[in-house]
């Protein structure tokens, strides 16, 4: 970790300093086995007319756990996303992250968590075009204050993770879909997440690139990672723990919508 960023450390990195410490200590069970823990969340676009895009959305991922969340189109599942990755607020209920009440903290402070401990893939993959694969992971370095040549070789070192080690100088016109989600991920896990939120990951692409997205997602997942996918796609779905649905912007216990058994046969073979 480079000096700037030691140096800097903020009340985020404090906060999750005490909370492992915290374990040492009391010897109790660890209170980051909930990495994060929605209670009665809702919330509601003012309009007009209002909206209630999430209206009761109860959720307890655990450490290392992998949750798909599936639903119609409109039912709030970006919403969720954007909420449990602190790019919106909740305008009801609660949401704890790695322990600590994050519901109303405000835009500054939710931007620091955020850096820390948040990874997002998203759709849209959303590289910028003018910079090289290196360079679009490195940028995610930058607001953390990291020199330029760690950054570097901290991007290089996440685009050899995800199997892009000969196309660092690629620009994303240049990579296939499924390179570009793959250049997405690295940039996801440079800052080290705690959460991996992915908003329809293999939306754009075809079935057998999707499969290796999630085969990927998957193996970092196996690593410890704390992973949700949203997506439409029950075959993508399966490759979760457990999946949840949301209705109308309910939450509910859900199902994978196929035969998990034949589908994992699907995807393995
Ligand atoms: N900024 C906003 N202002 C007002 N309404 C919004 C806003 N963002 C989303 N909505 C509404 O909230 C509802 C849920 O939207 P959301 O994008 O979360 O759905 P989704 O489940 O992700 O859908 P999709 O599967 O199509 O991506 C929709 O009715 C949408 O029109
Ligand atoms: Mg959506």
């Amino acid at each position: 970790m480079p000096d700037s960023e030691r140096a800097g450390a903020d009340s985020v990195a404090r906060h999750r300093r005490s909370v492992v410490s915290g374990h040492r200590s009391t010897g109790s069970a660890p209170r980051t086995d909930v990495v994060a823990r929605l209670t009665h969340v809702g919330r509601r676009f003012p309009g007009p007319p209002p909206v209630d895009a999430v209206r009761d959305a109860n959720l307890t991922l655990r450490r290392g756990e992998h949750v798909a969340i599936m639903g119609p189109s409109g039912s709030g599942k970006t919403t969720l996303l954007n909420v449990l990755g602190l790019l919106d607020r909740p305008t009801r209920g609660t949401y704890e992250l790695d322990a600590a009440d994050v519901s109303a903290l405000g835009e500054q402070e939710r931007t620091r968590w955020r850096r820390q401990a948040i990874g997002f893939v998203f759709q849209d993959f959303f590289l910028l075009p003018g910079r090289t694969a290196w360079e679009n992971v490195a940028l995610a370095l930058v607001y953390r204050g990291w020199p330029s040549r760690q950054r570097r070789s901290r991007a290089l070192q996440a685009l050899d993770h995800v199997g892009l080690a000969e196309r660092l100088d690629a620009l994303p016109g240049t990579l296939s879909g499924g390179e570009r989600q793959r250049v997405a991920i690295a940039r996801a896990l440079v800052n080290d997440p705690i959460l991996l939120l992915c908003d329809e990951p293999t939306g754009n692409l075809d079935s057998t690139t999707a499969r290796g997205v999630m085969s990927l997602i998957a193996g970092l997942h196996q690593t410890g990672l704390t992973v949700v996918t949203i997506t439409h796609d029950p075959a993508t779905a399966t490759w979760a723990d457990r999946c949840l649905r949301l209705a109308d912007g309910t939450m509910v216990e859900g199902s994978f919508g196929v035969d998990r058994r034949a589908a994992d046969r699907r995807v393995g073979g």
